[in-house]
């Protein structure tokens, strides 16, 4: 399902196979899931980060997964029948938050291939998220090492050391295809 969907919009799902469990155990601890009330997912895919939000997060901490791919929301809502699991694109993260009459986020966790994005995108979809994000509030996202050097890949790092008042840089997760490193980026 993920390599199709993969094959049908390679810019937007930018990898060929889900994340790996050592790596969503990583950034979802980046993230600071646990401690957060009102926790949002960029991407979420098949839900290899989703089921482990779900495991560290505060059983009264609310929780919003935002997906644009229909056939993947569909493998979603089948997996997580009780979660919020919205079809939309992220750059309406700010409404969506006030749709569902949340503050701002304390935790993002991204799955968001932003070395496949163009500039102008990546500019909204991080303004997007600055919105979002309560002050102190902490985004995770990860890019593969085969993207770092790609000028999308140093234009994202650039921007985000410009926009977020920290930037830590994680060590590389091996276990996962391809191997990836995870920005901790707190608001
Ligand atoms: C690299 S995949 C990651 C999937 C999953 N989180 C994982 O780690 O296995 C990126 C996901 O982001 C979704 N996506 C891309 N652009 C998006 C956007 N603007 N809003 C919401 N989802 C988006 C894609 O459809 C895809 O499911």
């Amino acid at each position: 399902m993920f390599l199709r969907e993969f094959f049908r919009a390679p810019h937007a799902i930018g990898a060929i196979a889900p994340s790996s469990d050592v790596l969503a155990r990583e950034i979802v601890r980046l993230a600071e899931v646990a401690e957060g009330s009102v926790i949002v997912e960029y991407g979420a895919g098949t839900g290899a980060f989703t089921e482990e939000i779900l495991r560290r997060k505060s059983p009264e901490a609310s929780f919003l997964a935002i997906e644009s791919n229909s056939a993947l929301v569909e493998v979603l809502k089948e997996r997580f029948p009780d979660l919020t699991i919205l079809q939309n694109s992220v750059e309406q993260t700010p409404r969506l938050l006030r749709q569902f009459q949340l503050a701002g986020a304390d935790s993002i966790v991204s799955g968001l291939p932003w070395s496949s994005f163009e500039a102008d995108l990546q500019d909204r979809l991080l303004e997007a998220t600055l919105q979002a994000l309560r002050p102190g509030g902490t985004f995770a996202t990860f890019a593969y090492l085969t993207g770092l050097a790609l000028p999308a890949g140093i234009r994202f790092r650039r921007k985000i050391k410009g926009l977020f008042s920290s930037v830590s840089i994680s060590r590389v997760v091996w276990k996962n295809l391809p191997p990836a490193i995870i920005y901790q980026c707190r608001k």
